[in-house]
């Protein structure tokens, strides 16, 4: 699986995103330990903070199947910026893997390589209790 497969992957899950608030649609793909492709979409609510992020929807779909063990996650949204994570999802995929790469993409499939320890420098976990 290239990095570029995976984000055509996060594109293509968009077409489940439930967004009618934001109107703005989220795919994700993320790449376990064990090769195996967990993907996830935004899903909003009309109690708006009841909606979750495509990232936390596939990595909770992998985690609930009892996945342990990430590689890349790829983020693909629907405008003409690149799909960096929230502050939200950085810290609740930093439990897990804080070494995860992230393929940030545009609505093209233009996308940057980040690593989440970059994105989320000193990030509180649970080898900080
Ligand atoms: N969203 C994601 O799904 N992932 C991100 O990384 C950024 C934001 C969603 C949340 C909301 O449904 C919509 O995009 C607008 O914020």
């Amino acid at each position: 699986m290239t990095d570029l497969e995976l984000v055509r992957l996060a594109l293509n899950a968009r077409k489940n995103s439930y967004s009618p608030y934001s109107k703005y649609s989220v795919g994700a793909a993320l790449l376990c330990g064990d090769d195996s492709i967990f993907l996830g979409c935004n899903i909003e609510n009309a109690s708006y903070p009841c909606g979750i992020c495509a990232e936390r929807t596939a990595m909770s779909k992998a985690l609930s199947e009892g996945k342990k063990s990430f590689k890349t996650i790829a983020i693909a949204g629907s405008s003409g910026q690149k799909c960096t994570p929230c502050g939200l999802c950085r810290q609740f995929m930093f439990e897990f893997a804080p070494e995860l790469r992230i393929l940030c993409s545009d609505s093209e499939g233009n996308f940057s390589v980040k690593k989440l320890n970059e994105l989320l420098p000193e990030g509180f976990g649970p080898h900080s209790l």
